[in-house]
């Protein structure tokens, strides 16, 4: 018997691999100063710490560019509204899909109603996937960003980022990538598929702790500053640098955070190295062959509690279907029950902590009818999810079912 089996892993995985404790606890303790500002022995050690993380998520991305374009921040949402902020102007037109989370929905309707920005939400299918074709027929000559979620937080559903990235590069509009579902789970090369600003979350997939994202910025395309203030270099300057990475971070980086996200790379070329990458693969290829086995293994689980679920009297299963591409979060309900209350009686009766509710994303609700359930139950396996959380969960499920 566990404490708890944790099904929660699309708002955050847990636990993290033990060498990303183990590397913030001691990298802190060691070297919690304040990199890039001091020029002593140990801030100029944190900053190589910083700028070989960098350096790790480029490869990790397939970013060939300039390290330096590899950004830090507090959270996907922080990056997405410095991204989004950054590029749009009055005037202009941004395209959306209805798959986004609040981190892209508001933004987008606080541009719509306040900035004189016009905004076309994409409609994506029943199973939730968008179709390149109508991102292209939605494009207009005033269109400055695309802003697409690579996998939906509420289905899974994974979108084709390679075929929008295509019709996005026939344009003069700018594709920003949402990877807060993918990253660490889904292999993203970035310049191959023509992503021009990838954000990215450090606590889910990339097995980071929170308080820590960031975005990767291609070159040619230029973000204004949102914020501006200490960077630790060209301090007689009045106004703030104009290179990268200083452009987009100012005041003192979450240290901790990217040691962080620096150990977690680390475990995933490891785990690359094991399962088959070879000594001879560098970073990125390692860590490829590591998020092919992730995914599997993930994905693995979502097919056997769907599976469970589908026969189970008056359960809904959400979104994708057979081999669909998706991760590994669904989203379920039973009968007419509200998800909260089925989240309350997983959690209170089963130990099985999930999500219920609208996960930041109405849109998704509104187009499959959930909301009047007020939403979904979802359940995300992880790459620590055991063969003891699903059963508990197929029988908690199975208890509530026939109950
Ligand atoms: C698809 C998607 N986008 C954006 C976010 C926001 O991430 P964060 O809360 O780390 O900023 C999330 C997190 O739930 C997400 O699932």
């Amino acid at each position: 018997m566990k404490e708890n089996y944790y099904f929660d892993n699309a708002a955050t995985t847990l636990p993290k691999p033990e060498p990303v404790y183990e590397f913030m606890d001691q990298f802190f303790r060691s070297h919690g100063v304040n990199p890039g500002r001091s020029g002593h022995q140990l801030a100029v050690e944190a900053e190589t710490m910083i700028v070989q993380t960098r350096r790790l998520l480029a490869e990790f991305f397939g970013f060939a560019g300039d390290p330096a374009r590899v950004t830090f921040s507090l959270s996907a949402t922080d990056s997405m509204n410095i991204a989004l902020l950054g590029l749009m102007q009055p005037g202009d037109h941004m395209i959306i899909t209805r798959m986004e989370h609040n981190a892209v929905l508001r933004p987008a309707n606080h541009f719509e109603r306040d900035r004189q920005i016009s905004v076309t939400r994409v409609a994506a299918d029943q199973a939730g996937y968008v179709d390149p074709q109508e991102i292209r027929r939605s494009i207009r000559p005033n269109t400055r960003v695309v802003v697409v979620n690579h996998a939906s937080n509420v289905t899974g559903s994974l979108q084709d980022i390679e075929a929008i990235g295509r019709v996005v590069r026939e344009t003069n509009a700018i594709l920003v990538l949402d990877s807060c579902q993918t990253a660490g789970v889904v292999a993203i090369p970035m310049d191959d598929w023509g992503i021009d600003v990838l954000v990215y979350t450090g606590h889910k997939g990339l097995f980071g702790p929170m308080g820590i994202g960031g975005m990767i910025v291609a070159a040619g395309v230029d973000i204004r500053p949102l914020r501006t203030g200490g960077t630790g270099v060209d301090s007689l300057s009045p106004f703030h640098p104009d290179g990268y990475p200083h452009r987009l971070e100012a005041g003192t980086l979450s240290l901790p955070g990217v040691a962080g996200l620096n150990a977690a790379q680390k475990w995933f070329a490891d785990l690359g190295r094991a399962r088959g990458a070879g000594p001879a693969a560098n970073h990125g290829q390692a860590c490829r062959v590591a998020q092919e086995h992730i995914h599997a293994v993930e994905t693995g689980f979502t097919r056997r509690l769907i599976e469970a679920f589908e026969a189970l009297p008056d359960v809904a299963v959400y979104g994708p279907r057979n081999n669909q591409p998706r991760v590994a979060t669904l989203s379920m309900n039973i009968g007419d029950i509200p998800a909260e209350q089925v989240g309350a009686m997983l959690d209170a009766d089963h130990s099985v902590c999930v999500r219920p509710g609208l996960h930041c994303a109405p849109l998704v609700h509104e187009d499959r009818g959930t909301l009047e359930r007020k939403g979904t139950v979802r359940f995300a396996p992880g790459f620590f999810t055991d063969e003891e959380d699903i059963n508990q969960a197929i029988e908690a499920v199975r208890a509530i079912a026939e109950y």
